[in-house]
């Protein structure tokens, strides 16, 4: 017989992070895409889907987007009527920092707060650039923990508590394929968009159908023709 020796459960002594909700907000035509295969800047959405991106901003600690969104819109995600220190974070995910410009109005305000996670290959020259308004946080691959959770981890640190998602499609990709969204709040508008380069709520590799990921409709809300969808995670 093995005898197991049982040792004392060590002492608590560090504070636990406190878990982090990520909820995520987008805008999408009938056929699913959230813009055009340009990426060139285009608002989906009536001013009640405006409205509600406020609201879920409102909730937020930090808005989280790709590089590429940051580069249609080149504006700090805001809301309304809230004071600058109180803003939610906004972090940006890049691999290079190409076509990122610090002249943009996103780093105009020195109260707000930024950051950006980029791979070890962004030139070091765009990374000091850049550091002078914002935080910059080097992803280390050889770390054996993917890209979301290297962030993930960071801002649960710096004390995020609620992650607001805004995509786009290439950034959903990374927190869905390791399905860490715990609720989707799609705006459904009536119009279709088509054309097979036009990013799509979630882009990425994609699943095989085996691992796909199933939600559950918690929320469905008609304003004038579009839909405010809430989908949840299934636990
Ligand atoms: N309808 C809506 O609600 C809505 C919301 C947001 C955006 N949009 C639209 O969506 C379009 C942009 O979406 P998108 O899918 O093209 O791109 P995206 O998700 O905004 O950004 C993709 C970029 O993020 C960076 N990235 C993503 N995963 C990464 C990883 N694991 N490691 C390092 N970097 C990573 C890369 O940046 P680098 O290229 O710098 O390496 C990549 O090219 C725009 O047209 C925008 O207007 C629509």
């Amino acid at each position: 017989m093995i005898k197991r020796s049982v040792k004392p459960t060590a002492k608590k002594t560090v504070t636990q992070p406190q878990p982090l909700f990520i909820f995520s907000n987008l805008a999408t035509t009938l056929d699913g895409k959230i813009g055009p295969a340009d990426r060139s800047f285009f608002l989906l959405g009536t001013k009640a889907d405006h409205e509600q991106m406020q609201v879920l901003r409102r909730e937020a600690d930090a808005i989280f987007m790709g590089a590429s969104t940051l580069r249609t819109f080149k504006q700090f995600c805001k809301v309304r009527g809230v004071a600058t220190p109180k803003q939610p974070m906004n972090v940006i995910l890049s691999s290079k920092l190409e076509g990122i410009s610090p002249s943009w109005d996103f780093f105009k305000d020195p109260g707000l707060r930024r950051t950006f996670f980029v791979s070890p290959k962004a030139p070091a020259a765009k990374v000091k650039a850049l550091q002078k308004t914002s935080e910059v946080v080097i992803l280390n691959p050889l770390k054996g923990k993917s890209t979301t959770a290297q962030c993930l981890e960071h801002l649960q640190e710096c004390g995020i508590r609620r992650l607001l998602v805004e995509g786009g499609g290439g950034v959903m990709w990374d927190f869905v394929s390791e399905n860490l969204i715990d609720e989707y709040h799609v705006t459904l508008t009536p119009r279709i968009l088509g054309g097979a380069d036009a990013p799509t709520l979630v882009d990425g590799k994609g699943f095989n159908p085996p691992d796909l990921v199933n939600l559950k409709l918690s929320q469905c809300r008609v304003v004038g023709d579009e839909l405010f969808l809430i989908y949840r995670k299934i636990t």
